[in-house]
């Protein structure tokens, strides 16, 4: 589609920067916190890269002023910070340590102070270790419940001053990889249990959203979700199918629960067939369908590609062009769990894309595909809350970042959100990831994605000063101009 002329970004547009607490903050077990599932599994050999942890991070707890200030002198509108469940509830649930509540009211305080806007993430993957111990997590609904009573805490002690609220970030991330690939707390690899644990954060979900709306009635919440858009790979209708379902169980899945409080009957009746649908009580579905959110916020890094399965087209596997098979279409057919992706999709690369350096597709065009995709489904304001590059960059002699590479990707990808804009998207703000450079989860902090960079390593914490790259000036310049230089 082609516009002769990008419509500008509203004038409010939420320009801003996102991060999350194990990411950044350290003092891990400083003030009274509790050890969460990450500060655990950190800690065991051979699961993170060199042995990386979040005990120190970037140091944010201690250096928060210094890196408002920082947030002030790009002149950023909104700041996304997550709060650490285990520094309010240490235990979980229960006892609430002030110290922890003090600190976010006195980031938020000095947010406001210094007029950015703070957007605030109540679940960025850390649940409080005891939780994990006493009920196995979210396996149980006694979690759920423990999670609500955490949000009332925060929603009565900032909903003054929070207008923006996150529920979940990337539910279906930290499910897949916690319950599926293993690759995360707590570590395990079962379908069945990874639909039900996810079924009861829709439930926490859904009953946080419904309790604000009675406690901070002028707020706004909505949850993060890590949305890629599904490209079949021909058209070949059989293809085009594979994509509907990859799209159905990939997005729509969580998708349809948020925005339409509902499943999505397609994927509840394959889950179904294979034994794997979760538990869902009678008066769960009242609680989905009451809760609703005010926003949508997507986290866009990629999307994916399919084409038919090789189990329905046999002559596939003799196909020299499709020779690259999907890891889990290799899964045994004896599997009392088959993955219900092996019957619908089989995943490919995209020969029209690039790739960066941790092989991430790069496509800046896919995120208005998946802006478009959004709108359409769901009608809802859309909060852009993550997009950004991961790289390793290099410190000069004269302590200087020239990260051209980072301002092309974010440049490209900003024209696509105006685009999207001037589609007729309804698009509240922006959030870079990250503003500062950060723990990657799994990536250590070799994997930069800030505009700020930290001087600390995977192994050696040096001074962790903060020293702003061209991109920080780069988005400056955007912030000011509200995206008026972006061609
Ligand atoms: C998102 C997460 O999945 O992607 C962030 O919300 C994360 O916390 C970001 O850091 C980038 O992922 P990675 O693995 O490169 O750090």
């Amino acid at each position: 589609m082609y516009h002769e002329k990008l419509d500008p970004f509203p004038d409010n547009f939420l320009w801003g920067a996102a991060s999350a607490a194990y990411q950044i903050e350290g003092a891990w077990k400083d003030d009274g916190k509790g050890p969460s599932i990450w500060d655990t599994f950190s800690k065991i050999e051979g699961k993170t890269f060199e042995g990386t942890t979040g005990d120190v991070a970037i140091n944010h707890y201690y250096q928060f002023k210094e890196d408002v200030a920082l947030m002030k002198k790009m002149g950023l509108k909104a700041y996304r910070f997550s709060v650490s469940w285990s520094r309010i509830f240490p235990e979980g649930e229960g006892k609430i340590n002030q110290a922890g509540l003090d600190f976010y009211e006195a980031l938020v305080d000095e947010l406001i102070k210094n007029d950015i806007e703070p957007l605030l993430t109540l679940y960025h993957w850390d649940l409080p270790q005891a939780l994990q111990d006493r009920y196995n997590g979210w396996e149980s609904r006694k979690t759920a419940e423990a999670f609500v009573n955490y949000c009332r805490v925060l929603f009565e002690r900032l909903g003054h001053k929070v207008t923006y609220w996150i529920t979940m970030n990337e539910q279906n991330v930290f499910i897949s990889l916690g319950y599926r690939w293993a690759a995360h707390p707590p570590i395990i690899k079962d379908l069945k249990r990874m639909y039900e644990a996810n079924h009861i954060v829709n439930i926490a979900n859904a009953k946080a959203i419904t309790l604000f709306h009675e406690v901070v009635p002028h707020g706004k919440i909505g949850p993060s979700f890590g949305y890629g858009p599904v490209y079949s790979l021909t058209s070949d209708p059989r293809d085009v199918l594979a994509a509907e379902n990859a799209e159905s169980i990939n997005n729509s899945w969580w998708l349809d629960v948020y925005c339409k409080g509902k499943y999505p009957e397609f994927v509840l009746k394959q889950l179904g067939d294979r034994g794997l649908k979760p538990t869902i009580l009678k008066e769960d579905m009242k609680i989905l369908a009451s809760a609703k959110p005010d926003f949508l916020g997507i986290n866009y890094y990629h999307g994916g590609t399919v084409k038919r399965n090789n189990i329905e087209c046999k002559e596939d596997r003799q196909d020299k062009k499709f020779s690259k098979v999907d890891p889990y279409l290799m899964q045994s057919q004896e599997d009392p769990n088959p993955s219900p992706e092996m019957a619908m999709f089989s995943s490919v690369e995209n020969p029209y894309l690039e790739k960066t350096a941790w092989e991430w597709e790069i496509d800046p065009v896919g995120f208005r595909v998946a802006l478009r995709r959004v709108q359409a489904k769901y009608d809802l304001p859309i909060l852009i809350t993550e997009n950004g590059l991961g790289a390793v960059d290099e410190l000069t002699a004269s302590e200087e970042v020239h990260d051209t590479y980072r301002i092309e990707y974010l440049q490209e990808h900003l024209l696509e959100v105006q685009q999207a804009i001037t589609d007729g998207v309804d698009i509240i703000g922006y959030c870079a990831w990250s503003f500062t450079d950060l723990l990657s989860w799994l990536n250590g902090y070799k994997k930069r994605y800030g505009f700020v960079y930290i001087n600390r390593d995977d192994f050696d914490e040096k001074n962790l000063a903060r020293i702003p790259k061209d991109s920080f000036y780069w988005y400056k310049d955007v912030i000011q101009a509200n995206g008026a230089n972006l061609l």
